[in-house]
């Protein structure tokens, strides 16, 4: 959950790792740090609790020289967020500092260990021992160290070390945590995402787990645990830099939200052809067509995607859908169903959970397919099969574009799978951008109604079929960045109970896009204003069952009710991200949430 960088090369490196570290922040802003070599041989470390600006002030301060350095964003997870606390960490004699992303499971153990050997730790968290475990084995040769320390730790990590015996070169490892290289003419810089890399390079290097690299200016090796020399191809990234920087926008998040008109319209051209046909890759195809059984899981937002393509995919395909969240997948007993394959949905490609419910699922030998939107990503390496999402980097911690195009990339896999009806769908896909457009325009009407309502103290979200699933995602986004206590509920199990919540200062928002049921979704509506509750509808255009019921109606433009999600969540993303800013939030910063979830 934390962000690393790493940059060697001929320019003085502390600049260049505190712009690389901006573009982390998302990761993680409890404190930052950045460790540099000077030209004197001499480790500079500087670091400090809070955000990275607390950072720049220190190094403004505190100036540091030298062009091979490291740095640090962090999102704590053992000992409080402070200065001690903060990376990077240093060996006794503070000659050796290291950058760390993920959680040493043996840390105790190990502590224990080195504090037999006189070693005395400075820190509460787990990454120290790092450090001290890289000096112990350290005897001129930081690349032998580091393997000997990495063949100890258990857990997940993707570090950087600096040594200053060795200032011209940078070693890193990973496993289960991110980590790519940057190659540039002259220069060498390493990051836990690509955005931070983007200014200097679209060449990059993935680090496949268990792997170490040395880097120096101009070079990088790659061995395995062994000391075998691994030979891997350089990369070409797609995304350009405006795709990474706000470009005028208040928030990345509300960037990321308008953004979704195009980010959906990439996501669809990749799956037609020029006569505008629906086109999967051969083995894809036959891989999705081949199953009986589908099973589809992801966290958090990319699990109600799942949620909505099981009511989506059952209803056009009558294809048995099974959809479990990853973190409980992972460790229920699985009953392996006939030829049943594993949709795993991942924005980052990297969340902890998800990838551990891939290595679970392909010891049961199911095939997998991922759907991801980071090239090269640790889910999309190690799955079967891989269909990427065309959203460009999402940098907001709330998943607003990632998700929408998730969406469209399931309905694609439902409108190939459909048994009837495949124009008609093909046709409602094709409107979704423009329709997603038409609603953006008008997102002024969600801030003024955001303006009167985010002190709310109890917002509710209520739905049947994918509007549920849209429900549950519109109140993970709410209380994620507004902080405001809201929940979903089915529409038909409030008076088995959440009803007893509702009183005069509820807001329910009623998602209403099942024509089939939107006599009994108004029902539901006049039981919570019936207990003093606040009503806003979200419904089609030309829909007048609720004129009467709702205090307010929000239209969005018709489509084929079961694609309504795409649309319907572009209002709540809204809704939540004017609340979040009403109340003095930083949405693209929650508090206690980062965006990379790599541990348990
Ligand atoms: O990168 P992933 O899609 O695997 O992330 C899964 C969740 O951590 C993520 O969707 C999280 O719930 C978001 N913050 C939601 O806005």
């Amino acid at each position: 959950m934390c962000g690393i960088v790493g940059y060697i090369g001929k320019d003085a490196s502390s600049q260049i790792l505190l712009d690389a570290l901006r573009r982390l922040e998302y990761r993680g802003y409890d404190s930052a740090g950045i460790a540099v070599i000077s030209e004197k041989r001499k480790l500079q470390v500087r670091k400090i609790k809070g955000r990275l600006s607390n950072l720049e002030l220190l190094v403004q301060q505190k100036p540091v020289t030298g062009s091979c350095g490291i740095g640090h964003t962090r999102w704590a997870t053992h000992g409080e967020p402070s200065d001690l606390n903060s990376h990077p960490h240093t060996d006794v004699s503070q000659s050796i500092a290291v950058v760390h992303n993920g959680i040493i499971e043996n840390h105790e153990e190990l502590r224990a260990w080195l504090e037999k050997h006189h070693v005395d730790f400075v820190s509460q968290t787990d990454s120290e021992v790092i450090a001290h475990l890289i000096d112990f084995h350290y005897n001129g040769d930081l690349l032998l160290a580091v393997r000997e320390t990495i063949k100890r730790l258990d857990g997940s990590y993707a570090i950087a070390v600096v040594c200053e015996e060795q200032p011209d070169l940078l070693v890193v490892a990973r496993k289960d945590s991110p980590l790519v290289i940057g190659r540039c003419d002259d220069a060498t810089l390493i990051a836990s995402d690509v955005p931070p890399l983007l200014s200097h390079t679209k060449k990059v290097q993935y680090l496949n787990d268990l792997e170490i690299a040395v880097l120096t200016k101009d070079d990088v090796k790659i061995y395995n645990l062994d000391g075998d020399e691994i030979k891997r191809d350089i990369e070409t990234i797609e995304w350009n830099m405006e795709a990474a920087e706000k470009c005028g926008y208040e928030h990345f998040m509300l960037k990321e939200i308008c953004e979704q008109p195009k980010a959906l319209g990439d996501t669809l051209r990749h799956k037609l052809d020029k006569q505008g046909n629906l086109v999967f890759p051969q083995d894809i195809e036959t891989m999705i067509k081949g199953a009986k059984h589908l099973l589809i899981t992801g966290c958090g937002t990319a699990y109600h995607a799942a949620m909505v393509a099981s009511y989506v995919i059952e209803q056009v395909a009558s294809v048995p859908v099974e959809v479990v969240i990853a973190s409980e997948l992972r460790y229920k007993t699985h009953i392996r169903k006939e030829d049943e394959i594993c949709i795993l949905i991942s924005q980052s490609g990297e969340t902890a959970d998800t990838i551990a419910t891939l290595r679970m699922l392909k010891s049961l030998g199911i095939p997998t397919l991922a759907i991801t939107n980071v090239v090269g990503c640790t889910l999309s390496r190690e799955a079967d099969k891989v269909m990427y999402t065309q959203a460009g980097p999402e940098i907001a911690v709330a998943s607003t574009k990632a998700f929408t195009t998730q969406l469209l990339s399931l309905f694609t896999i439902a409108a190939l799978l459909a048994k009837a009806e495949q124009s008609a769908l093909l046709d409602a896909l094709k409107n979704l951008p423009g329709q997603a457009q038409l609603l953006l325009d008008r997102l002024e009407d969600i801030q003024r109604f955001a303006a009167n309502q985010f002190n709310k103290t109890k917002v509710f979200f209520m739905g049947r079929l994918v509007d549920y699933a849209i429900s549950l995602e519109s109140a993970l986004k709410l209380k994620e960045i507004s902080y405001t206590h809201s929940e979903a509920f089915a529409a038909g199990e409030l008076k088995h109970g959440p009803i007893a919540l509702v009183d005069t200062s509820t807001l329910v928002v009623a998602l209403c896009t099942q024509p089939a049921l939107y006599t009994k979704m108004d029902s539901n509506i006049k039981e919570v204003k019936a207990r003093g509750a606040t009503a806003l509808v979200i419904t089609f255009e030309e829909v007048h069952t609720f004129d009467h019921t709702a205090d307010m109606i929000f239209r969005i433009p018709k489509t084929h009710p079961l694609f309504s999600p795409i649309l319907s969540v572009i209002v709540s993303q809204l809704y939540a991200y004017y609340c979040s800013v009403q109340k003095g939030n930083d949405p693209d910063k929650p508090r206690n949430l980062a965006k990379s979830v790599t541990v348990e």
